[in-house]
C-alpha cells in the first residue's frame, strides 16, 4: 500500500519538483494576502482634518527633503508609552499620505519632529535654524542661516502640486491655478490672499514667519511646514471616534 509519506518522497529525492513545489504553495499564499489589494480604493483609513499641504509647506518640505533633515529627524511616533509620553499621540498613516516621499526616517540623532507644530513660537525656529547652538549650547545639528537670505522660488511650485496630483494628492485646478499667490499670501496675514488661502486649506499657518517683509524666503517656508507638523488632527475627537482614551 502506498502511503502519504511513499508519495512525498518524490519531493524529497528530486529537488526540482521540490522547488516547483515550494513555488506553488508560495504562489497561493501571496495570491491571497496581495489580491484582495488591488480591490481595495485605499489601505489607510480616512482622518478628519488631514488635507494636502499648502504650497508654502510643500515648498518648506522640498527643502526638509534637500537639506537631509530627514538624516537626524523621523516623523513617525511609535504607539510605545516612552515616544507617546515624549512626542505625544503616535503618529497615523493618514497623517502621511499626501507624503511623496514619506518622512518617516530611520534615525534620531535629534528628537522626533511629528508633532513638532505649535511647540514652539517662529522666533525660536528662526534662531534656531540659523544657529543650533544659540539655542542649545550642546547641539550637534548644522545652521542652515542662508535659508534666511534665500527667496523661496515660487515660479515652480505649481508644477510641484502637479506632479503630487498624479500619484495621488488631490490638488484641485483651483488650487493649482493660485498655487504661487498662494505662496506669497501664507506669509501676509490679514489680506484677503490669505483668507482665500485659508478656504483652500483649513487650519493653515498664516504669518510672517522669519518676520522680514517681503517675498518669502526658504527659512518661511520650512518654518511654515514644521509649524504645521502634526497639527491636523483633532486628537480629542479622532480617541472619542476610535474608543480610544
Ligand atoms: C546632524 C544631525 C541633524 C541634522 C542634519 C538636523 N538636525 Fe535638527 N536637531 C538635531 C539635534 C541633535 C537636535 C536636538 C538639539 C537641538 O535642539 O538643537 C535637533 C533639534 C531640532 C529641532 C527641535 C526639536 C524639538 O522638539 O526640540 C527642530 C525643529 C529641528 N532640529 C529641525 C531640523 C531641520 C528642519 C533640519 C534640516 C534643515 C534639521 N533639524 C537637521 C540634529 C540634526
Amino acid at each position: 500500500m502506498t502511503t502519504f509519506w511513499d508519495r512525498h518522497k518524490i519531493f524529497e529525492k528530486n529537488s526540482i519538483v521540490l522547488i516547483v513545489g515550494i513555488l506553488a504553495v508560495v504562489a497561493i499564499g501571496g495570491l491571497v494576502e496581495i489580491t484582495p489589494l488591488f480591490y481595495l480604493k485605499s489601505t489607510i483609513e480616512k482622518v478628519d482634518g488631514i488635507r494636502p499641504y499648502t504650497p508654502l509647506e510643500l515648498a518648506g518640505r522640498n527643502i526638509y527633503v534637500r537639506e537631509g533633515c530627514y538624516l537626524c529627524h523621523s516623523q513617525m511616533i511609535r504607539p510605545l508609552r516612552d515616544e507617546v509620553e515624549r512626542f505625544g499621540h503616535f503618529s497615523l498613516a493618514a497623517e502621511s499620505m499626501y507624503d511623496h516621499p514619506f518622512q518617516w526616517g530611520s534615525k534620531r540623532t535629534g528628537p522626533d519632529l511629528a508633532r513638532v507644530g505649535g511647540k514652539y513660537s517662529d522666533d525660536w525656529h528662526v534662531a534656531h535654524l540659523k544657529n543650533p547652538r544659540s539655542i542649545v549650547p550642546q547641539s550637534v545639528m548644522p545652521g542652515y542661516a542662508f535659508l534666511a537670505s534665500t527667496e523661496v522660488d515660487t515660479t515652480q511650485i505649481a508644477d510641484h502640486l502637479r506632479t503630487n496630483r498624479i500619484v495621488g494628492v488631490p490638488y484641485s485646478d483651483d488650487e493649482i491655478t493660485n498655487a504661487s499667490a498662494d505662496m506669497k499670501a501664507q506669509v501676509n496675514p490679514d489680506t484677503p490672499e490669505a483668507a482665500e488661502l485659508l478656504k483652500r486649506y483649513p487650519k493653515a499657518v498664516v504669518r510672517n514667519f522669519d518676520g522680514k517683509d517681503g517675498a518669502p524666503t526658504e527659512l518661511d517656508a520650512l518654518v511654515a511646514y514644521l509649524q504645521m507638523l502634526g497639527t491636523l488632527v483633532d486628537f480629542k475627537l479622532y480617541n472619542e471616534k476610535a474608543n480610544l482614551r
